[in-house]
């Protein structure tokens, strides 16, 4: 499984390149598969949710070659229409390719999806929305059967403005015949992208980023070169990595439109940060400050996807700090982690409550999954003594040479 060896206390310095959005690019992923022609992400991390999303994509008949940083992805013929539970269980992706599989070959059988450990993850909302485009679905025996071939454009409304329901539609859709609008969609940036994405392959999108989005089907789409937007999770990362570790650091390559909710928190009287063109600079010199509370929303809410990094910060910031996760119920695996390293929380329901100590202490710890995980490797980073943080695939997952970027920074890090 590979673990890391960290010997916190040392400050960072440099520049890092952000990588290509994980969440932008696996619905990418997905949306490649509802043409016959080549479709090139021009920034994609080698990463373990790639490498997963690629299987799966193979077994439906596309060929996929990495060319430098970006990767190419063709599927002239869909040659089945069923993702194997092993392979769906990896990725929770693996249900966004319902919607493209339905556009491209009418059929589709999929087993219930994967992911992270974080909670219950239904697919109700998904599954909701495909019935109000007139798609059959039969759920049986762990896989949900669908039909497709009575679907048309329609009118959606999403009780919840999940992230994955919202760009499973738009994946649909985009093919449909007729106009397809969604009520209450998510507005996450990865959203716009995908906008952005579909609609440099012919397809007929509007309004991502508010929640009502428009979709005009279109017979076909066609080739693309695309460049995803910046990974603002693990941008958002490297920026609490530094608050607990001090230094001056420039993100290269990132949008700090996409963070300031993230920025808003830890910008405080210890910590500069700054924007540039593409770049976010970052100056931390002393202790951080309490952040009083945070709530975890839908965009442009604080992230859930960094909740885990920023309670590191609250573990080592002067004063307290409330800590409320509202989107996952299961997403504070890592707190227990945090107290054999000498955090100071009590968890209440859905709720944390950090009361900052001067410095972590090195510790033998596990990532239960990708965010949590990441939040260990930049505890780490911060403690006394050394770190070993175990079962970093789950951290593969979704950070690219994490070892290799932080060295350069001048972090003592190895995976072994
Ligand atoms: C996506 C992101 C994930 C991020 C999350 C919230 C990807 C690949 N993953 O996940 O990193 O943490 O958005 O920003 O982009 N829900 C239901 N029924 C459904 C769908 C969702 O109850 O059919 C619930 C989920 O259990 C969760 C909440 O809605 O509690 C949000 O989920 P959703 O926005 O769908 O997140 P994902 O698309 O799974």
């Amino acid at each position: 499984m590979g673990k890391y060896i960290i010997n916190g206390g040392r400050s960072l310095n440099g520049n890092v390149k952000i990588q290509g959005a994980k969440n932008a690019i696996l619905p990418m992923f997905a949306g490649a598969i509802l043409t016959g022609e080549s479709v090139f992400i021009e920034n994609c991390p080698n990463i373990v949710d790639v490498e997963n999303m690629s299987k799966i994509l193979h077994l439906l008949g596309a060929d996929i070659e990495r060319k430098g940083e970006g990767i190419n992805i063709t599927c002239e013929e869909l040659l089945h229409n069923e993702i194997p539970a092993r392979l769906a269980k990896e990725l929770r992706s693996s249900v966004f390719l319902l919607g493209p599989m339905l556009g491209r070959g009418r059929k589709a059988k999929v087993a219930y999806p994967g992911g992270c450990d974080i909670g219950l993850r239904p697919i109700d909302i998904h599954l909701k929305a495909l019935s109000e485009m007139n798609v059959k679905i039969q759920e049986k025996y762990g896989y949900i059967y669908c039909d497709a071939s009575e679907m048309r454009g329609s009118h959606v409304t999403l009780d919840y403005p999940s992230v994955g329901a919202t760009e499973n539609v738009m994946l649909l859709a985009v093919t449909a015949k007729g106009t397809t609008t969604i009520s209450n969609s998510a507005r996450e940036p990865e959203i716009v992208d995908l906008m952005h994405f579909l609609n440099s392959m012919g397809a007929k999108v509007s309004g991502a980023g508010t929640p009502f989005i428009k979709i005009e089907g279109v017979s076909d789409l066609h080739s693309t070169s695309y460049r995803a937007i910046p990974d603002r999770i693990e941008a958002g990362t490297y920026l609490t990595a530094v608050a607990v570790c001090g230094g001056e650091v420039t993100l290269e390559d990132c949008k700090m439109e996409h963070l300031n909710a993230v920025v808003s928190k830890i910008s405080k009287s210890y910590c500069k940060i700054t924007e540039e063109s593409d770049n976010i600079n970052i100056i931390v010199d002393g202790r951080p400050c309490a952040m009083d509370t945070i709530d975890t929303q839908p965009y442009p809410g604080f992230p859930t996807d960094l909740q885990a990094q920023i309670s590191v910060v609250a573990s080592v910031a002067k004063g307290t700090t409330v800590i409320t996760e509202n989107i996952f119920e299961a997403r504070f695996k890592h707190v227990p982690e945090l107290i054999r390293m000498g955090a100071r929380v009590k968890v209440r329901d859905r709720t944390a409550i950090f009361n900052g100590v001067e410095r972590l202490r090195g510790a033998e710890v596990n990532a239960t999954d990708l965010r949590g995980g990441a939040a260990l490797v930049v505890a780490g980073l911060n403690a006394s003594g050394t770190t070993i943080v175990n079962d970093i695939r789950h951290i593969e997952r979704g950070y690219d040479k994490l070892e290799e970027k932080l060295s350069a920074l001048g972090a003592d890090i190895v995976k072994v």
